[in-house]
């Protein structure tokens, strides 16, 4: 910046302490920033300017200040560069922390510090000005992220992620998944999305300009380690952006537009989670003589369905709901004196407390028709997606998803969800946790791609159901490529 900034004078003919605001740069830490100052005389001096300018242009640049109190008084700018601090919200003291939530709206949940930095940055952006970070990606994929996507979709252009979570950018080692994010404020236009898996190669600029053409649509070679495709938009709302690989972005952005959601208003398909009772001691019981007959549903929970069949564990759920709404104590003398005698932990519940007439409800309302219902139930999701049918004899507790369809043979679309394709979405939108951990929320599957019932034809449909029924993950997998017109699903996200 400082070359650029010198050259730029000469050409212009300007003296170059008037440029004593045309560089804003903070650092909290003393000696870091005695540090930069340092550089930056060095540099200067070397560019031939006199030691006394150069010396007053580097206190005047870099402010030993906290960038996040200072931000939104900074005037306009066309760039912000940085590498942000990471630093969980624990870890700072709770009344610098809560100033930060109350300046930064996109601080939600266990945001990370440079959550806030993205949003300083982008409120001192002028229009059509840059900002470049080389931060952490997670905030892409996961929950605290959420408002930061929220703002930059909504009054932003991504214009490239470059992630380098295995090229080792920094000296010392640093594991926090970290990529160069460039965003800019304009309306979105076409996106480039990378991959750098070593330490860049080449001529400075070389891997900016084979960026700059990918992004543009030029056909251009990229230098080894590097990745990239081009997206012509961007994800929308809040969603999640799935980025960390080019090649698995374009098939899911190829996916995504040639089929439907499993869930949307016409799918005829809902994706839904178990009931959550807030007192599981209480309305989850093993004796069936608790209350009447009726009252008592069966309830599969997670641990039933571990080895890729449902096996009832015995588990019932006292069940307070009839279609029309919560029942009439007196109606049901045996569930009441079930109740009555559990009163007490009931009525402490977040639930009854704010409605005290339905101290005895569920968290979640039952929905009855659903238990005879056939639907395939999911458990959270640890390394695959694995769904198990339930050929209508069960209720589903909280901790398992539901698939329930109008449209589909479930055991098709069971066969379809074994398989790769399925695996491939689940790694797609899902976060994948250190030890393989994949939180995985209704939300995403949701939105995983399926084609419609009619295009899938018979024989398909046999064999689906069969390697389904099988757990035959293999065969699955090689249908449903076909069926979804996808060469092949190369490893890793
Ligand atoms: C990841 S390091 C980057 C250091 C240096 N800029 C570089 O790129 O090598 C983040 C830096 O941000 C500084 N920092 C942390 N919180 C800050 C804040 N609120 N305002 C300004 N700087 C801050 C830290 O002292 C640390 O030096």
């Amino acid at each position: 910046m400082i070359r650029r900034l010198v050259e730029s004078c000469r050409r212009h003919d300007r003296s170059l302490s008037d440029c004593r605001e045309a560089i804003f740069a903070y650092e909290l830490d003393d000696h870091s920033a005695a540090a930069a100052r340092g550089s930056i005389l060095a540099e200067l001096t070397n560019l031939g300017i006199p030691p006394a300018l150069a010396t007053r242009l580097a206190e005047a640049w870099v402010r030993t200040a906290d960038y996040l109190i200072d931000a939104p008084a900074l005037p306009p700018v066309d760039f912000v560069i940085g590498n942000p601090p990471y630093i969980r919200l624990e870890d700072i003291p709770p009344q610098t922390a809560a100033i930060y939530r109350s300046m930064y709206s996109t601080m939600v949940g266990r945001a990370d510090l440079y959550v806030a930095f993205f949003e300083a940055a982008l409120g001192q952006l002028a229009p059509n000005g840059v900002c470049a970070f080389i931060c952490a990606d997670r905030w892409m994929l996961n929950q605290y992220g959420i408002e930061l996507r929220r703002l930059v979709t909504s009054g932003y252009s991504v214009e490239a992620v470059v992630e380098m979570h295995n090229a080792a950018p920094f000296l010392t080692e640093v594991s926090a998944y970290p990529a160069v994010t460039i965003l800019r404020r304009a309306r979105q236009g076409p996106a480039v999305v990378a991959s750098l898996d070593r330490p860049a190669e080449g001529p400075n600029g070389r891997m900016a300009s084979a960026l700059r053409s990918t992004r543009e649509g030029k056909k251009t070679s990229l230098p080894t380690g590097l990745k990239a495709t081009r997206l012509q938009g961007w994800f929308s709302g809040a969603e999640p952006w799935p980025c960390s690989s080019p090649e698995r972005l374009s098939l899911l952005q190829d996916l995504e537009s040639r089929f439907e959601p499993l869930e949307s208003e016409k799918s005829g398909t809902r994706v839904g989670i178990g009931v959550a009772t807030g007192a599981d001691k209480i309305f989850i019981t093993k004796n069936g003589d608790v209350a009447e007959a009726s009252r008592i549903l069966p309830l599969a929970m997670a641990s039933d369905i571990a080895d890729g069949e449902l096996r009832w564990s015995g588990h019932y759920l006292v069940n307070p709901w009839e279609e029309e709404g919560l029942i009439k104590l007196q109606d049901y003398p045996r569930l009441r004196l079930y109740l009555e005698q559990n009163a007490e932990v009931l009525g402490k519940r977040h639930v009854a407390r704010k409605n005290p007439v339905a101290w005895y409800r569920t968290i979640d309302r039952v929905n009855l028709p659903l238990c005879k219902q056939l639907k395939l139930y999911i458990a959270d999701i640890k390394d695959r997606l694995n769904p198990v049918l339930d050929r209508g004899e069960t209720y589903p507790h909280h901790n398992l998803y539901f698939i329930q369809s109008d449209v589909w043979d479930l055991e098709v679309l069971g066969g379809l969800l074994l398989s790769d394709i399925g695996q491939f979405f689940v790694e797609s939108y899902g976060v994948r946790m250190r030890g393989g951990y994949l939180r995985f929320q209704a939300q995403y599957l949701r939105k995983i791609r399926t084609p419609q019932p009619a295009d899938i034809s018979r024989a398909q449909a046999k064999e689906l159901t069969r390697a389904f029924r099988k757990r035959d993950r293999n065969a699955a997998s090689e249908i449903a490529l076909d069926i979804y017109g996808v060469k092949g699903l190369s490893e890793g996200a």
